[in-house]
């Protein structure tokens, strides 16, 4: 009974230590010229220069931060940030895209968090906060039970009435073609020229290189590139360029 009552004791001596410990690092966070900051100070700022694209090739999301991201993917304000991206993107369209509407007009999209949504997969593996298992997420991809983003539909059915092609272009790999477009089929995005996956040869490639080398195929053959939406720089960056690009918000993951 003393035995296991010291036991206890030293127990809550040590979990006592831990937390102490972890507010240390946490809660007390100072920046370098000692300006004390919140957690979400912290996180806030994480997240912004993951957007500014100062943060690059991150790994996973800092384990401090999984609570603030699970928080921000869920929330009103990333669904405003969407939409905000949405809207300039249709400013553009309306205000200076001079199309041609001679069969040569191109957009471009992603699609994982971009089109379709893998919240709902990274909820069950703490918001970017494990490293990622490719298995399990294209295990979770070939189910097709991806929701689509509903501002991206809004833009998407824009683009589409306004007449452009609809290039999609994704690092997805080829084997999960077949249940890429019933998932989108089945949300809402049809009427897509192409659907442009990763085989085998790209894969040896980056992503960025995989998509660059598609907008060159599209350039080389007369067509123009007005715009790309996509979540990842990888997706934006690279040459040649698109005429503009846009941006949608991901703490999540980085691609590059
Ligand atoms: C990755 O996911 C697969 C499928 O869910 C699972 O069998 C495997 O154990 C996971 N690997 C790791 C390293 O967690």
């Amino acid at each position: 009974m003393g035995r296991n009552l010291c036991h206890f004791c030293f127990l809550s001596f040590f979990v006592t230590l831990t937390v102490a410990e972890s507010k240390w690092n946490i809660l007390n966070q100072r920046t370098r010229n000692g300006m004390k900051i919140s957690l979400k100070n912290y996180c806030e700022s994480w997240r912004m220069n993951v957007e500014l694209h100062n943060i690059r090739e991150f790994q996973v999301v800092p384990e401090e931060c999984i609570g603030y991201v699970g928080k921000y993917v869920t929330s009103t304000q990333y669904k405003v940030d969407s939409e905000r991206a949405i809207e300039e993107s249709i400013v553009y369209l309306s205000t200076s895209c001079t199309l041609k509407n001679d069969g040569r007009d191109v957009w471009i999209f992603d699609i994982d968090d971009t089109l379709l949504s893998t919240v709902p997969y990274y909820k069950g593996h703490h918001f970017g906060g494990e490293k990622l298992n490719l298995t399990a997420l294209e295990e979770w991809m070939s189910h097709g039970k991806a929701p689509a983003l509903e501002h991206s539909l809004k833009l998407f059915n824009e683009i589409k009435a306004r007449g452009l092609h609809i290039i999609l272009v994704s690092s997805r790999r080829e084997h999960l073609r077949s249940a890429t477009i019933n998932n989108l089929l089945h949300v809402g995005f049809y009427g897509w020229t192409s659907l442009i996956l990763r085989g085998p040869e790209d894969e040896v490639k980056g992503v960025q290189d995989f998509k660059a080398d598609v907008r060159k195929k599209l350039t080389v053959g007369g067509y123009r590139v007005w715009g790309i939406l996509g979540d990842q720089y990888s997706s934006i960056d690279g040459l040649p360029r698109a005429k503009r690009t846009f941006k949608l918000p991901n703490p999540l993951y980085y691609v590059s």
